[in-house]
């Protein structure tokens, strides 16, 4: 969309993307997208991609900025460091977008077992989410941390949702209890709108450390504004490279045309699947245990920016492609004889890494079992490849269309590229489904339906008729 010239390092991108077991030559033409397909949505891109960048120039589209704020990753690299020095254990609490992008990106770049490292060993404090509600595991968190050396940060965009305020108030009230209101409320943040909201209130008025969730822009949106830097400083991630990286994609991916823009290619791939080869559902695997949560990420984005009844002219459409994330090799063990020889309904995009941050030589196996003879000189990463790339193949000869993104590395700089690649592959399929990708109508309706079932004043008329329906359900119960 436009350059960055504020970025700190200027790097180039590095994702390639792999798609000819996408197309009709590799899987047929009742599968596979074809070059007449791509052509038709061609100057539909062109045209959107003019729309989107006029947008961006009207100060929507603001996700698109989020590289470029080099001063506010300075200032929380600089929270940070001090941070890191204070505290040993930090509680994110928030859901969806709030809590996701930051999971994404310490699962990532960070030791796997990293909670389970000595303060020595690790950098930062160890990371635990309260997203759920869930009592038994909010009260795990309270028992495990140690409140005096604990670090809160509250993360919500609209300051109000339920589990976030109703985990935030249990918590604050645990450190309220354990450390006396003026030191807790020097152990609490909020990441909030700027302005409004019950959170932006609450953090005034109690005196909280705050930092901003960037307004004009969805929660899912978000990871790369403080709501997920903070986590990923705080976890040691270096957050300029992971800017650098979404920067570079940025760059890369700022061409009209369907077959240049990464972005647009997948958007074009994912949806002509689904419209024109009926491939409903979109699987990301990604071959690497760090990326499974870029995958959870992408769900997220996928399901609630595309899966929208109205179409931008009002018609219903009830559009969108259902995401699924996948776990190379393990879910060659559970979902791949399904994708192979199930509903032909799927695109399934798999990760592949060329080099990973460890290499593990597979010791020889003894002598008197010749069938393990195969491993010897193997190494685990080499392995791992070869299953995804046996994998592809298998699915290819099935006639299932699969796409690879292979990443040299995974790095901050990579998993930048992953998060600006693919919220802009998500915007053009908004507009390929004639949706908005912006919103979530059918979470509000479920939100709202909580705060009546909660007795929030304002939602009495909701709560009459939802109790009415709950006590409708007749004979259709199965009771012991
Ligand atoms: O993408 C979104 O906007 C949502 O998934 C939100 O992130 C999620 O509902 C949490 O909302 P909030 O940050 O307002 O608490």
């Amino acid at each position: 969309m436009k350059g960055s010239p504020l970025s700190a390092q200027s790097i180039a991108s590095r994702l390639v993307i792999d798609y000819r077991n996408a197309t009709s030559a590799a899987v047929g033409d009742l599968h596979g997208v074809s070059e007449a397909d791509l052509d038709s949505v061609a100057d539909r891109i062109r045209s959107e991609h003019e729309r989107i960048v006029g947008e961006h120039a009207a100060q929507v589209q603001r996700w698109q900025d989020l590289p470029d704020n080099i001063e506010l990753a300075d200032e929380i690299a600089e929270f940070a460091r001090d941070a890191r020095e204070r505290y040993d254990d930090f509680i994110l609490i928030g859901i969806g977008g709030s809590s996701l992008g930051a999971i994404a990106t310490i699962q990532a770049l960070t030791h796997p077992y990293r909670n389970l490292l000595s303060a020595g060993q690790r950098v930062g404090p160890r990371f635990f989410v309260l997203d759920n509600p869930d009592p038994e595991k909010v009260r795990a968190t309270l028992e495990t941390v140690d409140l005096s050396k604990t670090l809160v940060n509250v993360v919500s965009k609209s300051g109000q949702t339920a589990e976030t305020a109703a985990n935030f108030l249990v918590v604050r009230d645990a450190m309220y209890a354990a450390l006396g209101a003026e030191q807790a409320r020097k152990q609490i943040m909020a990441t909030t709108d700027p302005d409004t909201g019950l959170l932006r209130q609450m953090a005034d008025q109690e005196g909280y450390r705050t930092f901003p969730v960037p307004p004009g822009v969805d929660g899912r949106q978000t990871v790369l504004s403080a709501v997920g830097l903070i986590p990923a400083a705080l976890s040691g991630v270096d957050i300029h490279a992971l800017l650098a990286g979404a920067a570079a994609m940025r760059d890369r991916a700022s061409s009209a045309d369907v077959r240049e823009n990464p972005a647009y290619l997948l958007a074009a791939l994912s949806v002509l699947s689904d419209q024109k080869h009926g491939k409903s559902m979109l699987v990301t695997m990604p071959y690497a245990d760090s990326m499974f949560g870029i995958a959870d990420w992408f769900r997220q984005l996928w399901a609630e920016s595309l899966g929208k009844k109205f179409s931008t002219e009002n018609e219903v459409v009830n559009a969108g492609q259902t995401p699924i994330k996948a776990l190379g090799a393990i879910d060659q063990h559970s979902q791949i004889q399904l994708y192979t020889e199930g509903p032909n309904d799927k695109l399934i995009q798999l990760i592949a890494v060329e080099r990973y941050r460890e290499s593990v030589d597979i010791p020889n196996p003894p002598d008197d079992i010749p069938e393990l003879g195969y491993f010897r000189g193997g190494e685990l990463g080499q392995l791992l490849d070869r299953e995804r790339l046996a994998t592809s193949w298998a699915l290819t000869s099935a006639q299932r269309p699969n796409l690879t993104i292979t990443v040299p590395t995974i790095d901050a700089a990579i998993v930048g590229e992953f998060f600006y690649l693919f919220q802009l592959q998500t915007v053009m399929a908004g507009a390929l489904y004639d949706v908005n990708p912006f919103g979530q109508p059918g979470v509000e309706a479920g939100k709202n339906a909580t705060y009546a079932l909660m007795g929030r004043s304002g939602y009495e008329d909701l709560k009459g008729e939802l109790l009415d329906t709950a006590d409708d359900a007749g004979s259709y119960v199965n009771r012991p």
